[in-house]
């Protein structure tokens, strides 16, 4: 497991927080904590507040803990939470809150996790291990047409409707229980270049339903925006374009002033703009950042700044 990796787009989401003396900010993804303590190493004089929900990062955190006492607080909640993760340690406000989303490399890579395709594990995919629904039970629980329309939702896969058809056939004859058995399922019914894409595709589908990620990554970036103090940046790195979809949508809609049909001559809708987007085209990493990091090849970045809604 490595510990302190590369965190995806260091620099662009240093800058894009604009860090300043005496203020606070939210790391909403610990991870292996390497945003977290390049903030706190960032030499500024400021409070860090890090959820994630995942008792192996909460692990991780101690070693920041112990160097930073006072300046960093760790909070194992879901970020969907992150109002009141925040209100019970005494905060209302904060000027800064970065999301790295999606799964981290210890995650990925601990095959026993069920993340992976390519290692071999339980079908779990929980992020947050005490909570109940695992991949095993959707893959071979679900009906047919859930399952499908799950792939096809949170898949973007074409041949959503063959692999649903396959697995109900297959689990008939024997429990789903690993990753290396769905791997294989996925892999007898697709031509074999196509395979390895829907494979990605099929699992990434299934762990963004298990984690609840588009409903959860709407609540926290709504309550973000709620609790940012006027000027405070909103930093949101997403690594596909489902997620990156509901960054750009939110942003844009926080954006505008006035929400009436076209039609309309006087704007009525009373709305009041609370974000100005900083980032008009996403930031992706360059080319010698994907090479020296081959997870941060899907990565975008998007900022927002909060107005002062008067
Ligand atoms: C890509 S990693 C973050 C990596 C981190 N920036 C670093 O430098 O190590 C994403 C982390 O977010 C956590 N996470 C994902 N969804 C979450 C949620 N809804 N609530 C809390 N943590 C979440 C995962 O458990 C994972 O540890």
């Amino acid at each position: 497991m490595t510990q302190y990796h590369v965190p995806v787009l260091l620099a662009e989401c240093l800058q894009a927080l604009d860090l300043q003396d005496d203020k606070i900010y939210v790391d909403a993804t610990f991870g292996g904590g390497g945003h977290s303590r390049a903030i706190l190493e960032s030499g500024k004089d400021i409070q860090l507040f890090a959820f994630d929900q995942d008792p192996d990062s909460i692990k991780q955190s101690k070693v920041l803990k112990e160097k930073y006492p006072e300046k960093f607080i760790m909070i194992k909640e879901n970020f969907a939470n992150i109002r009141t993760g925040l209100a019970l340690e005494r905060i209302k406000k904060v000027d800064g809150i970065l999301f790295d989303l999606g799964v981290s490399s210890h995650q990925i890579n601990d095959p026993a996790r069920g993340f992976s395709f390519s290692g071999d594990g339980k079908l779990n995919m929980r992020m947050d291990q005490d909570s109940q629904l695992t991949a095993a039970e959707v893959v071979n629980t679900y009906s047919f047409e859930e399952l499908a329309r799950i792939f096809r939702k949170y898949g973007e896969e074409k041949e959503a409707a063959r692999i649903a058809r396959s697995i109900v056939l297959e689990r008939d004859k024997e429990e789903i229980e690993t990753t290396l058995q769905l791997s294989n399922i996925i892999e007898n019914c697709i031509i074999s270049h196509k395979s390895i894409k829907a494979k990605a595709r099929i699992f990434q589908a299934l762990r963004i339903y298990i984690n609840k990620e588009m409903e959860v990554l709407e609540t926290a970036l709504n309550d973000s925006i709620k609790i940012l103090n006027p000027g405070g940046r909103i930093v949101v790195i997403s690594y596909h374009s489902l997620e990156d979809r509901i960054v750009k949508n939110i942003f844009k809609y926080e954006a505008k002033s006035c929400i009436c049909p076209p039609e309309f001559p006087l704007c009525v809708c009373d709305k009041k703009a609370t974000l100005r987007i900083l980032s008009k085209k996403p930031i992706v990493p360059t080319a010698q950042e994907i090479e020296n990091n081959p997870r941060a090849r899907s990565a975008k970045l998007r900022i927002a700044q909060k107005r002062e809604v008067l």
